[in-house]
This record gives structure tokens, sequence and C-alpha cells, in this order.
């Protein structure tokens, strides 16, 4: 996929700069040719030597350098390409792009290409959440620019955490072939114009560095789900836990681990006009995981003391402001599957429960079909069992119908 394409790195300032060299090779053992921009930003974090040693060719840092004018210029370096990839993208950057600044040459390039643009966010999670990130990536959006990550975890300074890591470079060598891959004009469809954020997979909630209280939750129907929004032209956000599943194309995923990052990752991502909570979400945390690895020390097992998680889809949906149009959950239930859905259907203040069997003998978890019940204000719709794929397909059909069609 990315033999013989042309990739342009714009290398902004941030500790994840290091990332960008590996990133480097990643693209280039994939037989891309490699070109490569540092802001002045990211000369403190990587050298234009280890780049260029990498890439195979100089790194370019100057927009007023005579030798690189007369040589490649900067409207070359923006057009002899395929795809400008932006790694790491620091708030900075990204706010320059969105405003369209043009005052080094990174921002230059980024504002005279007419090629496919991918950024690959990284910065503290405060700034990641700040509402004027938020307007410069709708800005981005509009303009067609395609994100991967940023994803949840530890910060380089210490102690922080939160949304905001750089995806990994392989990540981001699977988003670019997904961005090259991908028509340049959005999918029409019926969700086109609207916003939707998806939650999959389990969580994992650690005990300790090495332990942690997980859950089966496979993922699959909750990346169907995404991706069918994505292929009926939504812009769709899927926030998931750990799944052993391919990121799906043509939709930003962001990768958590607890509940409270994937509360965190679904806050960030609003708004949205739908919001689907298909994440099994573990109830219960424990409350001090330890900093070590729990040892056996021939004494009583340690006793763990769990406090309860925050409730996403709950949070979400009982919002005051900036509450998505639809909000759907899902119910995992083993036993008097409707009654207990209709229920929580009340309890979590959501439109739409859709409840499904989850007992061992459906083979639902884990498996690829399912049969499932579409809980609502106005009655109950048993739908037959089915591969999740054809459920997903014919839940955003249903969402489409009752957000109306027309486009926002
Ligand atoms: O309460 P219960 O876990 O059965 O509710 C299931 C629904 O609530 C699912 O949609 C799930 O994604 C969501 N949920 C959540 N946060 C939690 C627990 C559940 O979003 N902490």
């Amino acid at each position: 996929m990315l033999r013989d394409k042309r990739i342009l790195l714009v290398i902004g300032g941030g500790i994840a700069a290091y990332k960008a060299l590996d990133l480097i090779r990643r693209l280039k053992e994939r037989g891309a040719a490699v070109r490569v921009i540092l802001t002045s930003a990211a000369q403190q974090f990587v050298t234009p030597i280890a780049v260029g040693a990498l890439a195979g060719e100089r790194a370019f840092t100057d927009l007023f350098d005579p030798h690189s004018e007369f040589d490649v210029g900067h409207i070359r370096l923006a057009r002899d390409t395929d795809l400008v990839v932006v790694a790491p993208a620091t708030a900075d950057l990204l706010a320059k792009m969105a405003g369209g600044h043009a005052n080094d040459l990174a921002s230059t390039v980024l504002l005279a290409t007419d090629k496919p643009v991918l950024v690959a966010p990284a910065m503290n999670p405060l700034m990641w959440a700040h509402p004027a990130t938020r307007r410069n990536l709708a800005l981005l959006a509009a303009d067609g620019v395609a994100l991967v990550g940023p994803n949840a975890g530890d910060m380089a300074e210490s102690g922080e955490q939160g949304v905001g890591r750089m995806a990994e470079p392989l990540e981001i060598v699977a988003a670019a072939e997904a961005r090259l891959a991908a028509p340049t004009t959005a999918a029409a469809g019926p969700l086109k114009g609207r916003r939707v954020i998806v939650t999959s997979g389990p969580t994992h909630e650690p005990i300790d560095p090495v332990r942690y209280v997980a859950n089966r939750s496979s993922g699959k129907q909750g990346h169907a789900i995404a991706r069918a929004a994505a292929a009926a032209g939504a812009e769709v956000v899927l926030v998931t836990g750990p799944v052993h599943l391919p990121d799906p194309p043509d939709l930003r995923t962001v990768k958590v681990e607890t509940a409270r990052e994937m509360l965190a990752a679904v806050e960030a991502a609003l708004p949205a006009d739908i919001a689907v909570f298909a994440a099994a979400v573990a109830d219960w945390r424990v409350a001090e995981a330890g900093r070590h690895k729990l040892k056996k020390d021939g004494g009583a097992p340690p006793s763990l003391q769990f406090v309860e998680n925050p409730d996403i889809l709950r949070t979400v949906a009982t919002r005051a402001q900036g509450r998505p149009a639809l909000v759907v959950g899902f119910a995992a239930e083993t036993d008097e599957v409707i009654a207990h859905a209709k229920a929580k259907l009340g309890r979590k203040g959501c439109d739409w429960i859709v409840a499904n069997d989850v007992s061992p003998e459906g083979g639902t978890m884990g498996g690829d079909d399912n049969r499932v019940h579409i809980i609502t204000a106005e009655g109950v719709e048993s739908w037959p069992p089915q591969p999740k794929d054809a459920v997903a397909r014919a839940l955003v059909a249903r969402m489409a119908t009752a957000l109306g069609q027309a486009p926002q």
C-alpha cells in the first residue's frame, strides 16, 4: 500500500517527536519515500542529522533557506507528495493549521499543499480538552484533515495521565494507508454531516502494574457499529478498550484502558449527534492499585477493596448541556433480558437500550452473531439472530431515520 508512495512528514515540537524517528523507519520499511520537515521546536527534541540519516535525504527546516528554495522549494515540498503526515501535531501546530498561518516552513507547506493531510496530535490532556483545541479540530475536520489518536495513558510528565499521547508509529502507518486508500471526498450516506461517538471493548482496571480486572468483551459489536456509521458517511470517533481487532479505516480510534480514561476520551470527543455505548465497562475498580507488584509473602492473600467506576453512559445521557441528540446504551444480560433492559433505559437516561443475551450458551460474547432487542420509550423490537455486522448496519440505518436524514 505504501510502496513508492511519497510521504511528507512534518515533525512538531513535543517529546513525542522521538517516536517520529521510528515512524520514518516504519514508512521506509514499507517502501515509501519520506521527506521530513522539522519545526524549530522539533529541533529541540530530534536533530536534522538523525532525521536525515533515517529518511535518506536531508531534513528541511527553514523557509528562508536559499539552498532549499532553489533546490526543492516550499511549493514543491507541498505538492511533490502523496500524503502529508504531521506527527507529533502539537496544539500550536494544529492552531496554526486551523488559522491558516504561514510563518515558518511547516505551516507554509501545510497551507500550500493540495494533498491529503493526516495529523497525529500529542499534547497534555488539558491542552487537548481545551475549547480552543476543540474548535481548531472542528475546523480541521471540516477542511478534510484526518486524525489518528491521540491515545489515553501516561504522559511524559511524571504522574500525568489522560488523553493526549501520540498514536504509536504503527498506528500512524495504518492510518496513512487508510488515508491513501480513502476517496478524497467524504462518503455520502444517511449519516453524512453527523458526528458519532462509539465506545467498544472491555476496560482493564489495574490491580498492580502487571495485573488487572477485565471481562470477556471482544469489541466486535462496537467496532462493527463504528464501521457501519463511517460507511454511512458519519465522522466517527471510536473509543475502545484493549481488543484484538484492527483499527477500522475511515474513522478515528482512541485507545484507552480504564473506565476513567474512557470517560475522559468520550468527553473530549464531544460534541456529537449520536453516542453509542457498546463497551463493557468495568463497574468497579480497585480502590488503590498497587504501585509495585503484589507479592506472596506467606501470609494471608491480599484483600482487594473495590470502588465504583463512573457510569459513562449515564454521565453523557444526563448532561445538562451538549447531550447528543440520540444516546444509545447496551445491556448485556444473562436473564430476564427485556425486563432488566427496560429498567436500565430509565435509570441511565438514554434514548434506546440495545439488549443482548450474553448467557454463555448463546455464544454472543466473542462470537460473530448477536440477537438483540431494541428498547425505546415506544416499546420493544426483537430482531432475529444475525451477524454482528448486520446488527450494526440495521442499527445505523435506524439511527439515521431517528435523527432525520437532512444533513446539518
Ligand atoms: O449498568 P450496565 O453496565 O449493565 O449498563 C450497560 C450500559 O452502560 C452499556 O451501554 C455500557 O457501555 C454502559 N456503561 C458505561 N459506563 C459504566 C458502565 C456501563 O458507559 N461504568
